[in-house]
């Protein structure tokens, strides 16, 4: 039986991840952590801890007494709060991932961590971005994703710790918010169509970003970990897609259920400029032949999805206060 150790687990992959895990592999088999306890699914659900990352001793400890044999780390700052705080992201990202690593070599774990578009940099290929490219960004996200990456491929390389992880685009998702990201934009889209019939985007139009929504990501996670580690060629990290998108073509499909909706612009010049860095769509082909990474939802469908549960849980709270 699995014992899977998740960080981050209250952000916005980790509330999905946990209950999807929980589901497959039982609930007492999946410990969830993250630095701050909220009254959450997650936490009443199953095995929650708090633990800072950061500190490499309770990290070890929280890990040897849920007897992991499967570390998640998600636990990270995202790109935009990264660049208003760069020493932070570095020893978040870093040392956190550090702890994680000696954590997964000490008591012989299999180690997922997420890597990004914004590994890549303003002179890497913008189209159809291969899997082996120049990776040279200039937020501290990006740094910290890449150095992330690399230091993943050294202790599978030296310790033969099984490190696998995926180049994550924007992330779209309705149960948790994301948080001091750049593609954030997209979901706060959705939320403001539902609530008020229109949107202000930080981000410029004709700005094409990959984007995935939440239940390919978290499926994604899930079968990458499955696969066959003698298949793997790439283990940190793999190119993964669903479609590549900018404001307008959000909008016009949210307009095919809310006709009235308006997007208007009011760009943020920090976000601009970490979009135009990373690239307009990505190829996930290694993934595709390496352990048959595939997708369920493209822009419509995800649409659909989004805006049905988002209704819900509107209509929720208007039950709750009313
Ligand atoms: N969604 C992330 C961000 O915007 C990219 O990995 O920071």
């Amino acid at each position: 039986m699995k014992r899977i150790m998740v960080t981050g687990a209250l952000g916005q992959i980790g509330c999905d991840l946990v209950a999807k895990l929980r589901k497959i592999y039982g609930e007492e088999a999946v410990l969830a952590t993250d630095i701050r306890q909220i009254d959450h699914e997650i936490v009443q659900s199953g095995y929650f801890r708090i633990l800072d990352v950061t500190d490499s001793t309770a990290f070890y400890e929280v890990a040897r007494e849920h007897r992991a044999d499967t570390i998640i780390h998600l636990a990270a700052l995202l790109s935009a709060k990264a660049e208003s705080d760069p020493a932070l992201a570095w020893h978040l990202n870093i040392s956190g991932l550090l702890s994680g690593l000696e954590t997964a070599r000490a008591l012989s774990c299999q180690y997922f961590t997420p890597s990004s578009i914004a590994a890549f940099g303003a002179n890497t290929p913008k189209n159809s971005t291969p899997q082996d490219t120049l990776q040279r960004p200039l937020t501290m996200y990006g740094v910290s994703k890449v150095a992330g990456e690399l230091l993943c491929d050294y202790y599978y390389h030296k310790y033969g710790v099984d490190t696998r992880g995926l180049r994550f685009p924007g992330l779209i998702s309705h149960s948790a918010p994301p948080g001091g990201g750049t593609t954030d934009y997209a979901v706060e889209m959705y939320e403001a169509a539902i609530r008020n019939g229109n949107y202000t985007s930080y981000i410029n139009k004709e700005t094409y970003l990959d984007m995935m929504y939440m239940p390919d990501a978290i499926d994604a996670v899930i079968a990458l970990m499955e696969a066959d580690s003698s298949k793997l060629k790439h283990r940190n990290a793999f190119n993964v897609t669903a479609m590549s998108i900018d404001p307008e073509k959000i909008a016009e499909s949210i307009r095919r259920h809310i006709p009235e909706f308006t997007l208007h612009y009011d760009i943020d010049p920090v976000r601009q400029a970490i979009a135009e860095e990373w690239p307009d769509s990505i190829d996930a082909t290694a993934a595709r032949e390496e352990w048959g990474f595939d997708v369920q939802y493209d822009l419509n469908r995800m649409t659909d999805d989004m805006l049905s549960k988002l209704k819900g849980k509107l209509q929720a709270e208007h039950s709750r206060i009313g």
